[in-house]
């Protein structure tokens, strides 16, 4: 390294030789900037994803599937602590945040944007939903900055039991009846394409995709990931007995993958817009539980404050 050396250049250095990035570091402020905002909006997306299956919890078949279905959406709550907290670590405040998510200026992911209808939905969120999320997760385990990987090892742990125990409801039900194998077909009808947009945008339309891949927050692009989704979701449909609804769908030797249909991005960029089936009503509960909330923050910080005001009297 020349005296010469630029800090961006030392910087990418880093990077390049996988040095993790930490809080007290230089850092482009292109790099803090695009963190904070992938970051907060996986937290959003953690959080605001609580309330499809939250929906569920008072209607749950049994006693077991309540409890499982409690312990998920308690996970997701604390995905979404962690991963705030990782964010504030480059600098932007919790208010912050949560005032980006109620007023609409920070996205979420569009998968959440979609009514739980039945309780096969439970089913294909755990099985399609955390599939993609473990996809797309487990590589920014090896993200360059040092929070996000750390928050996200812990996080993906729990996400291998959200898996399992979606696609285990599912098979419990295509076991069943013939009507209970027709709400889990049903649930997968509407549950598989806009599982396959949560990717994100083709990567010819990402916008973030090449310099995040630069930086290795990135370590692979939407349609990478997309692709190893589709790829192994199609044999684990057939070993349920049922039917993805892609006509297109099929294994393609030449490539070792599955070729797939045209995605209706007309579709994703309505929901990513906010006119989603529910986009409305999430962001409405996430305002009132904030409001509603509001004493509790209240009483905590009250309850700091005293704390601190005592221990400088005795420090006194
Ligand atoms: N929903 C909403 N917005 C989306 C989106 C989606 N599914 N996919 C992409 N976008 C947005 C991006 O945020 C970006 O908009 P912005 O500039 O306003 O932020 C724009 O579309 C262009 O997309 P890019 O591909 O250029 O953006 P990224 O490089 O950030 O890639 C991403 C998008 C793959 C979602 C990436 O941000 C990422 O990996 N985020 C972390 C993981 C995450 O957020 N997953 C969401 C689900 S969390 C979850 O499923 C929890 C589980 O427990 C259920």
């Amino acid at each position: 390294m020349t005296d010469s050396t630029t800090l961006p250049e030392i910087f990418q250095g880093r990077i390049d030789s996988e040095e993790k990035i930490e809080p007290r570091d230089w850092m482009p402020d292109a790099y803090r900037k695009t963190l904070i905002r992938q970051i907060s909006q996986h937290a959003h997306s953690e959080i605001v994803g609580q309330l499809p299956e939250g929906n569920w919890i008072t209607r749950a078949p049994s006693l077991r599937r309540k409890a499982i279905l409690l312990a998920k959406v308690q996970d997701e709550a604390g995905h979404g602590l962690y991963l705030y907290s990782a964010a504030e670590t480059l600098g932007i405040s919790r208010e912050q945040m949560l005032e980006q998510l109620h007023s609409g200026k920070a996205k979420y992911s569009s998968i959440f944007n979609y009514p739980t209808l039945t309780w096969a939905d439970i089913g294909a969120i755990g099985w399609l939903v955390d599939s993609a999320a473990i996809i797309n997760q487990i590589p920014l385990c090896r993200c360059s900055y040092g929070p996000y990987a750390r928050a996200m090892v812990r996080i993906c742990k729990e996400e291998s039991f959200h898996q399992r125990q979606g696609y285990e409801l599912l098979m419990t039900l295509c076991q069943g009846s013939e009507e209970q194998k027709a709400m889990a077909q049903d649930a997968i009808n509407r549950w598989w394409w806009p599982s396959v947009m949560m990717f994100g945008p083709g990567d010819a339309n990402s916008t973030h995709s090449a310099q995040s891949m630069q930086w290795k927050i990135k370590r692979n692009s939407n349609d990478e990931l997309r692709q190893k989704f589709v790829d192994q979701a199609v044999p684990q449909a057939e070993y349920l007995g049922l039917t993805l609804p892609d006509p297109d769908l099929k294994w393609n030797e030449a490539r070792g993958h599955y070729d797939f249909g045209e995605i209706d991005w007309d579709e994703f960029y309505q929901v990513v817009g906010g006119n989603g089936p529910c986009n409305h009503e999430r962001i409405s509960a996430r305002i009132k539980a904030h409001e509603d909330g509001a004493w509790v923050r209240e009483a905590a910080l009250a309850y700091a404050d005293k704390q601190r005001q005592r221990a400088r009297k005795a420090a006194a």
